[in-house]
């Protein structure tokens, strides 16, 4: 699998599409795979939602809920919007009014075409300001902007990208998140990463249902590791809350990871905000309270799926290793505020000449607490307040048993079984 798809909210089930082959262990005949789940942590298979037609594979989209039946497909229908991949990429539209175990194509398909060759992965939402929906359209380096108020008849409002960020790759996997009066355009780009490869950078600034104005000057990035990538939102959320998750891989290597029966798992899910600090405005990203369910109880030594909480008094260094003298490393520097994770001696790192990497990040306002999250095969470094991320793969050959660590108070915490 690869990127997360159409995620939504509905009737107490957050449901989780995904780019998928069901077929084999590489990237190819890409499906929407879809899983389900009542509490962001522990989720279901279903079965497959959206295979490929006569137009082409299923690439990455979004799903949103018709409340208002603007569609005409039904009240609270289920609509997902997705690239088809074939001769060229072009928009279409399946709707589900069952929520969403099942969809049933649209016979207008395709919705919206372009003669440029990169042309995909819909976002759309609901805008109050023009009392219709938005949808947001990766197109080459640029994100253009349409508007509809039926789903099926969008009309283009604009563009946005060029002068902004990093253009060392295509744009894909937009979103666009209100967050009071400020709006956040996330733009997942590959190549062109911040540490090579693939990565998400974002944008603060203001839109009115037409035309998105970003009011920061520098790229800014949402998480600072190596495998963080097709970062989006959910629909629906309860609450009005931004929950983000992302693939956790790079296209540097995500085809040839050492993994055995999967490739590829996603990110923990992270409520998004937005804060200031060093005289600027950030987006941040916090481990989903859910998270805190998944303690099981305080450990001593590390396990496969553990939580490490550190508090931090002094320069910290904190050690991660197993009896084959594999480590990582996840150092703060209290002056500069910067937080590094370095897994050059992870373990297997010989599939990819990208993989051996140290990765670092300023901690905007500084840091006084890590969450580090470590699974079988992934790390995942949070400043507990959020202001910042670094989602980082590993590989060792035997699961890491031992944790040094100095500068800072550690616990650490059994999670799920
Ligand atoms: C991002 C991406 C998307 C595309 C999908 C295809 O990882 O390249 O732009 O829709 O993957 O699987």
């Amino acid at each position: 699998m690869n990127d997360p798809n159409g995620m939504f909210y509905l009737n107490g089930v957050y449901h989780l599409y995904y780019q998928w082959n069901p077929y084999g262990s590489q990237w190819e005949n890409m499906t929407w795979g879809h899983s389900s789940s009542t509490d962001l942590i522990n989720w279901k298979h279903e079965p497959t939602a959206i295979e490929r037609d006569n137009l082409g594979t299923i690439f990455s989209g979004s799903c949103i809920v018709d409340k208002n039946n603007t569609a005409g497909f039904g009240q609270n229908a289920v609509v997902a919007f997705y690239t088809t991949e074939g001769r060229n990429q072009v928009q279409c539209l399946a709707y589900s009014t069952d929520g969403g175990k099942t969809f049933t194509k649209y016979d207008g398909n395709p919705i919206l075409t372009d003669e440029n060759r990169d042309f995909r992965d819909p976002k759309v939402f609901w805008n109050d300001q023009i009392n219709a929906w938005n949808m947001i359209l990766a197109v080459g380096q640029e994100m253009k902007i349409y508007s509809s108020k039926n789903l099926k008849d969008w009309t283009f409002e604009s563009s946005f990208g060029s002068g902004f960020g990093c253009h060392d790759g295509v744009w894909e996997c937009p979103d666009l998140i209100k967050f009071g009066d400020k709006w956040v355009l996330l733009c997942n780009i590959n190549p062109g990463g911040i540490f090579g490869g693939s990565a998400t950078q974002y944008f603060i600034g203001d839109f009115d249902g037409k035309k998105f104005v970003s009011t920061q000057k520098d790229t800014k990035w949402l998480d600072y590791g190596k495998d963080h990538y097709a970062t989006v939102t959910f629909s629906n959320a309860p609450d009005n809350r931004k929950i983000a998750i992302a693939w956790m891989s790079n296209w540097q290597y995500g085809n040839n990871v050492p993994t055995k029966q999967f490739r590829s798992a996603n990110s923990v899910p992270r409520d998004l905000f937005i804060f200031e600090a060093d005289g600027d405005k950030f987006c941040g990203s916090k481990p989903s309270p859910e998270l805190l369910k998944m303690r099981q109880g305080v450990i001593k030594t590390p396990s496969e799926t553990c939580e490490i909480v550190a508090t931090i008094k002094d320069n910290t260094q904190i050690k991660l290793s197993n009896s084959k003298n594999e480590y990582v490393t996840i150092s703060y520097d209290k002056k500069s505020q910067v937080l590094k994770f370095d897994r050059k001696h992870s373990g297997d790192v010989s599939f990819s000449k990208d993989f051996a990497f140290e990765t670092s990040v300023k901690v905007p306002g500084g840091s006084k607490e890590l969450r580090i999250f470590v699974d079988k095969c992934s790390i995942e470094v949070f400043d507990s307040e959020g202001k910042a991320v670094m989602t980082n793969l590993v590989f060792p050959t035997e699961k890491y048993s031992q944790l040094s660590a100095t500068g800072c108070k550690t616990v650490i915490y059994q999670l799920v079984k």
